[in-house]
This record gives C-alpha cells, structure tokens and sequence, in this order.
C-alpha cells in the first residue's frame, strides 16, 4: 500500500497561529500590551467618547467625522433602516425556535435581491451598501425578536442612534439615555478586531470578486460560532445555570475544567493578557449592576475570573462581560451574537473595500497527509471500506 506522506518544503501553522496574511491599515492590535487601535485611536479613547456612527465613518472612511460629516452619515443610516418586503416577508416565515444568528444570515442574504446595486463593485456602489447593511441589520434583529413572540415589528425611527433605534425597535419605547449610552458603547467596542475570523471568512469570499452580500453572509455564519463571536450567549447560559444550580460559581467551574470543558468568555488566540474591552465592558457593567442595584451577576463573574486566573491563567476576552451586561438592559441571551453582528458588521465591509482596493485572491495552500499512487480496483474486487 502507497504510504501516508507530507511536503517537506513547507511548515504549517495550526489555525494560522501567528500567520500574516495581509496588510490592512485598519486595525492594530498588541497582544502582549493588551492594545487595540482602530486607524490609530486607541479604542481607550474612542469608547465612551464618540458614538458607534463616528466610529463607521472612521472605519470606513479612515478618519473621524466633522459633526457635519457625523450628522450626514447619521441622516443616511436612518433613511435606510425600512427593510424591503421581500426580507419582511422572510422574517414572517421563519420558525419560531430559529436561532437569531441564523435568520440574520438568511436575511442579509436575501436583502441582495432587493438591492439593484448588489452586483455593482464600485467603490462608490459598496460604500452605499455598506451603510445599508449597517441600518438594515439590526433592523432585522429586533423585527425578528418580536415576531417569534407573536409581536409585530415596529417601524424604525427615522431619526436617533443606532443603539437607539434597535432598543426602541425591541420595546416599543425610547430608551433610557444609560441604557443608549452603554449599547452604544458596547457597538464602538465590538466594531473592528483585525483579521479575527469573520473577518477573514469575508475577506476570504470577497477576494473571489463575489459580492459585499455573499462576503457578510459568509462572515455572519462565521461569527456565529461558540469559539468566536457565539460565546456570548454562552456565557449568559452558563451564568443562569450557575445562578440556578446553587452550586457555588468557583466548584462549579472547576468540575468543568476537570472534565476539559472550556469556559466561554475566556482565552484569546491574539490576546495574551486582559482583552482592553473586556476591561471596559467590566467597568460598564459594574455601573449598570450598581445602578440596578443588584451584584448577582457581577459576583459570579468575578469568582468565576478568578478560578480561571489561578487554574488556566486565562483571562476574560469581549464576550464575558456583554453578556450580563446585556442581560441587565432587558435583552434576550440569543440575540447578544447578532448584536455583535450589527456593530461589526462596519469592521466587515471596512476590510471588504480594503480587499477590493488592491485585490488579490486569498488562496493559501494546505499541506497534503493522505496516500499517494493508488490503484484503482474493479467494483466488484472492492473491500467494504466502511464496516
Ligand atoms: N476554557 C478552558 N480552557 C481553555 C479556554 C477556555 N476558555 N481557552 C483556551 N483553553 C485551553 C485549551 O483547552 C488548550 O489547553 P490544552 O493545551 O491543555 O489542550 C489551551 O488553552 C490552548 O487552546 P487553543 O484552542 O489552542 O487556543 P486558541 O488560541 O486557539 O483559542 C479561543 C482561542 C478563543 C478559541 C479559546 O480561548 C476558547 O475556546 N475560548 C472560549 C470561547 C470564547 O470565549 N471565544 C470568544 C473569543 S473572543
């Protein structure tokens, strides 16, 4: 029989560990100083500082807005959040029990049959649908939300943040300012992450020269995942089942490590101290829980911290504190992903346009380990080859 061989002029990294795949001018980060910089600001002085609309502009555009420049960005997002009644329709027949991530993924899909520039790869043409698909998305988040509960979606506002048009579009009612300000926030720090793997799976699809629709479906199915952008509803799922078993949060954990189980919200493939957002969303979530008056949540968190501090030496990433942060403003554990989703999706088509700037394909090679020189045998002289 032929034997099992491997190309010996070239190593592999497993997951591309550490692989350079291209250069961007958008994102930097330092893993070992816990550094994140979006075209050179420091997400320390972004976040709580300018709003998730500046924060596109700088992304997509590569600087921050005049407040003319903000205000004409803000105006556009709003006038595209109306979705087309062909992804209205979609939304009304989706199960019920789907999962959010899921319909998303559909949704963004089918809005480029109800957009007459979905083919156009202008700069001009991506740019525009770039913003469409930032007003539309969360648009079609809270629509969902409400019609898998016998709700009918609400009209958008026609004028407000993005915050807080989907917190209005999932309660009927304005939000409060605290609770724009900290979704806000929150957006500004998931928008951009480098070449994380949504990101790549997007840039991956766009550098074929398919479509801004194709690229972000691809890179919502890849969010989705519990080792990337899904670990957030995972975390909310673990904080109720430690809540609910009565179990003390640090036992509770360890019996999941003895069994190898991985803890959702920590470890980071970039980031080898804290995550410089997870130390924001910390800081926001204790102010959200002493507004509310409640330190459950913020207790476990913190016991939970520390036994993976002292067994794993791991620290908590962007996904640990969204979750009983989001959990405080009234928002359901499955749509935590989405709205993740919804403020990268500004990340996404930053690094599409980039692509597409000085476009080459993204065609990496993979290092053969199967057999070589094989015979073929007449059907009837076969083995079972699967007992
Ligand atoms: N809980 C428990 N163990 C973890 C862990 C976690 N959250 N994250 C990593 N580890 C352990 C692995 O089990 C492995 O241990 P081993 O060598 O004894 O088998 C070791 O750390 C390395 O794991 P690996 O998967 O190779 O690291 P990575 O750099 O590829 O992983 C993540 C990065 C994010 C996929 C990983 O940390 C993880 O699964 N985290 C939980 C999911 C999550 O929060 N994702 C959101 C990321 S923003």
């Amino acid at each position: 029989m032929a034997t099992s061989t491997t190309a010996a002029h070239c190593g592999t990294a497993r997951g591309l560990d550490g692989v350079i795949a291209l250069d961007s001018s958008i994102c930097f980060i330092d893993g070992r100083a816990g550094k994140l910089v979006y075209r050179g600001y420091d997400i320390r002085r972004l976040a709580g500082h300018v709003s998730f609309e500046e924060v596109a502009h700088l992304l997509w555009l590569g600087a921050l807005p005049t407040s003319r420049e903000r205000d004409g960005l803000s105006s556009c997002l709003c006038s595209e959040r109306v979705l087309p009644p062909l992804v209205l329709s979609i939304l009304e027949l989706m199960p019920r029990d789907a999962s959010p991530m899921a319909v998303l993924r559909t949704c963004v899909s089918a809005l480029a049959h109800a957009d007459q520039e979905a083919d156009d790869m202008s700069a001009a043409a991506n740019m525009r649908k770039s913003v469409r698909l930032a007003a539309r998305m969360p648009v079609i988040i809270a629509a969902f939300a409400r019609l898998r509960t016998g709700r009918e979606p609400i009209e958008p506002l026609t004028d407000g943040s993005t915050a807080a048009n989907f917190l209005y579009m999932l309660t009927g009612e304005r939000p409060a300012p605290h609770a724009e300000r900290t979704l806000d926030t929150a957006l500004v720090l998931h928008a951009e992450h480098s070449l994380n793997a949504s990101t790549f799976a997007g840039r991956v699809i766009g550098s074929t020269l398919s479509d801004l629709y194709a690229a972000v479906s691809g890179a919502v199915g890849a969010l989705a995942g519990a080792l990337h952008g899904g670990a957030n509803v995972r975390v909310m799922k673990m904080l109720k089942a430690i809540d609910a078993s009565g179990e003390s949060p640090a036992s509770w954990v360890r019996r999941r490590l003895a069994r190898r189980e991985r803890i959702m919200g920590f470890g980071h493939r970039v980031y080898k101290v804290i995550d410089p957002r997870a130390s924001i969303l910390r800081g926001m979530m204790q102010d959200l829980a002493k507004e509310q008056d409640t330190s459950k949540w913020e207790r476990i968190c913190e016991e939970i911290l520390e036994v993976m501090r002292q067994e794993k030496g791991l620290a908590p990433n962007v996904d640990y504190y969204t979750a009983p942060m989001y959990y405080m403003l009234g928002i359901d554990a499955d749509l935590y992903t989405p709205i993740f989703a919804m403020s990268r999706i500004t990340g996404w088509t930053a690094h599409l346009m980039e692509q597409w700037h000085a476009n080459r394909l993204i065609r990496p090679l993979a290092r053969y380990t199967g057999l070589h020189d094989l015979h073929v045998v007449p059907i009837s002289d076969r083995r079972v080859s699967v007992p």
